[in-house]
């Protein structure tokens, strides 16, 4: 009866084990979680019976030791060294030229290539296939007995091999893997002590480090940990391996977690280097933090001959990656004022390399951005640079705080001009409203010849700023006066005869940029291109605008009360009717062309939706065409709609024109209406 129960017992350890191992290792479940509960459950059951069945290596066990006095110590079978670095492709090459001149010529290397797991180092002990001992690295000779702890990492087996498939157990295997915390569940974990405790973690590691090193392992189980297993220590009466890519695989079979899928063998150094190199980009996407690869000549037999120089193999090398995040200080928050005069505070950092560059400066967006993250000069902070996105400040380190940290707030005048600042009801950004704002004017001249608006060649920030700075520029329309100013031009440093020439030529053929360039280049608060274009589309002309009120730019479609107070505002400036006068006696465009007369546009008052692919127009051709026969082009079909163009592949604009009865026309009907 009793070895029934314990046949019962063992076969249901083996089988727990094995479909956990398939759901958590392989990511290939065979039964579902309900089924796999049964199993559990049927366990558990058995062993509250029958308390004498309770086996070590039972998959019930793996959380539930009572919290420790403190951690035994443990001495490593083999020190636990450390490895060098290269950051290169050529440091790569310098670290394999180091060991080919102590080996004969024409000596064949292969290379096995590893992620470089940033977790915490750990030394698993088997003793005829079950899991007795589980240590910290330590100093590298002496580390710390975390046996219970490990217990909880469901990755990690009890028993070898998990799968019956799997070879027989070793008498003895010493393993060493890197125990992590994936980024999901780091995210998850931090997501949840943060409103549960207030409390922030830094990063998965120190996460992870924390978590293994509680002296209650109930603590650790609560912190989903994982593993990767890399690097057999000892291994006494199993297979004979030779070397790194057989170990991997060995591991793998019997059941360790192995990160086969990143990790390559390469019979060809060049080969290995373009891995290298290129696995960067691959590193971000990995559901756990990697901070490089670690490459190892793959023969046992050749490592055992290269030896060690101090405390690194000669045998394998770390190929590491730039961190996108890092730390540094804070050392102070300016403010910077904007083209329209927002306010931007941004941080001056100690400088810090991260994410291949060194930076001393990032974003902080706006006075909310701070306020949110309680981001005080003087804290430590996590600064992040990925790819080529502005640096950000991610957060500060709150326990890294002295006490000299000083809060940080808008300042009540703008740094520039001194002008009181303004913040607008439901805005986060505060605002400098003086026009005459130095800072501003470099800006909205910066603005009004880039690209999206008059697109001056040659005519950028630096221009910009020393043409304000020499007095030369004091709004946008003194850009077309700049002519008269030839000599003065010439006498600045770095403009040549051709500079200056190719510059002055640039200025000129501005004026036959469109009217709704003009108007979007001088920067009206809210004014972008789009709103622009329906202002004039309505008005016609800068006079016509000028003249017009609040009331009636509300009346346009996509014109709210907002967009309309502020364009109002800005023409009632004198100074800035001044300009305009100004910009149109230097030969702008201030109207846009002459309507066809009213005959010629049959499409008057209609508005068109365009969705799908037409035949032979783009669909900025298509706009074109409707807007020359008098008609107007939206982006989405309402009540408002008079007919959708629709080409292939239309999707839910068709149902929505269909429901709202809105005519549907193919480019060809709407061709044969314009006689096209
Ligand atoms: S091999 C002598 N392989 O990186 C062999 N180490 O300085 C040295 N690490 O803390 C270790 N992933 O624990 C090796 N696939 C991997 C690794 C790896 C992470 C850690 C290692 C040590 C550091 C190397």
């Amino acid at each position: 009866m009793t070895d029934d129960l314990s046949l019962r017992a063992s076969q249901l350890r083996q089988l727990v084990a094995y479909h956990a191992y398939r759901y958590y290792v392989l990511d290939a479940p065979e039964i579902d979680d309900a089924e796999y509960d049964i199993l559990f459950n049927e366990l558990k059951r058995l062993e509250a019976d029958h308390p004498e069945l309770i086996t070590p290596d039972s998959p019930t066990q793996r959380a539930g030791a009572p919290p420790a006095e403190g951690f035994v110590k443990v001495t490593h079978p083999e020190p636990m060294l450390s490895l060098g670095n290269a950051v290169s492709p050529e440091e790569l090459a310098a670290w394999r030229d180091r060991f080919l001149r102590l080996l004969p010529e024409g000596q064949q290397i292969w290379y096995v290539a590893e992620p470089k797991i940033d977790g915490l180092t750990v030394v698993l002990h088997y003793e005829t296939g079950l899991f007795t001992l589980g240590a910290t690295r330590g100093d590298g000779y002496v580390g710390e007995d975390i046996t219970a702890n490990l217990r909880t990492v469901r990755t990690l087996p009890l028993r070898i091999p998990v799968s019956k498939s799997g070879p027989p157990p070793p008498t003895r295997l010493v393993v060493r893997g890197e125990a992590y915390m994936s980024k999901a569940e780091f995210a998850r974990f931090q997501a949840e002590q943060e409103s549960a405790a207030g409390k922030r973690y830094v990063n998965p590691r120190n996460t992870a480090a924390g978590a293994l090193r509680n002296l209650d392992p109930a603590i650790t189980a609560s912190r989903p940990l994982d593993l990767w297993a890399y690097q057999i220590v000892a291994l006494e009466g199993g297979l004979t391996l030779t070397g790194q890519w057989d170990a991997l695989n060995y591991l793998a079979d019997l059941g360790f977690p192995v990160e086969l899928n990143n990790s390559r063998h390469f019979d060809d150094f060049d080969a290995l280097s373009a891995y290298c190199e290129s696995w960067g980009a691959t590193r971000d996407e990995l559901p756990y933090e990697a901070d490089g690869l670690v490459v190892k000549v793959d023969d046992f037999a050749l490592q055992e001959r290269l030896g060690f120089v101090g405390k690194d193999p000669r045998w394998a090398v770390a190929y590491k990656y730039p961190s996108a995040e890092a730390l540094t200080r804070l050392l102070d928050i300016v403010v910077e004022v904007g083209r329209t005069g927002v306010l931007t505070p941004r941080a001056v950092l100690e400088p810090v390399y991260v994410g291949g560059v060194t930076i001393s400066s990032a974003t902080l967006h706006n006075a909310d951005y701070v306020d949110e993250r309680d981001i005080r000069i003087g804290d430590t902070v996590v600064v992040r640079r990925a790819g080529e996105v502005i640096p950000q400040i991610l957060r500060p380190v709150a326990e890294l705080r002295t006490g000299d940290e000083r809060a940080w707030s808008m300042p009540e005048v703008c740094p520039v001009c001194g002008e009181a600042v303004v913040r607008y009801p439901g805005e986060v950004a505060y605002y400098c409203e003086n026009s005459h704002c130095p800072a501003q004017l470099v800006r909205r001249i910066e603005f009004f010849v880039s690209r999206g608006a008059m697109d001056i060649a040659g005519f950028g920030s630096k221009q910009a700023e020393l043409f304000v700075q020499q007095g030369l520029v004091r709004d946008v329309a003194d850009i077309y006066e700049l002519p008269k100013h030839r000599e003065t031009l010439l006498g600045l440093e770095g403009f040549a005869e051709k500079k200056v020439d190719n510059l002055l030529e640039a200025i000129e053929a501005s004026k036959a940029q469109p009217a709704t360039r003009v108007l979007t280049g001088l920067g009206i608060h809210f004014v972008g291109g789009t709103v622009a274009e329906l202002l004039l589309e309505h008005f016609r002309s800068f006079a016509e605008l000028a003249a017009s009120d609040e009331a009636s730019m509300s009346q346009i479609e996509g014109i709210g009360p907002r967009i309309a107070g502020s364009v109002a505002a800005w023409f009632g400036q004198p100074d800035n009717g001044e300009i305009v006068r100004r910009l149109a006696e230097a030969g702008l465009q201030m109207a846009l062309p002459e309507q066809a007369p009213a005959s010629e546009r049959p499409l008057d008052g209609k508005t068109f939706v365009i969705t799908g692919t037409l035949p032979t127009w783009s669909r900025e051709q298509a706009t074109e065409v409707i807007k020359q026969a008098g008609g107007k082009v939206t982006g989405s079909v309402s009540g408002n709609t008079d007919y959708l163009l629709a080409g292939e592949k239309a999707g839910s604009k068709l149902d929505k024109a269909a429901k709202l009865g809105v005519a549907t026309l193919s480019e060809e009907d709407l061709r044969a209406m314009l006689h096209l």
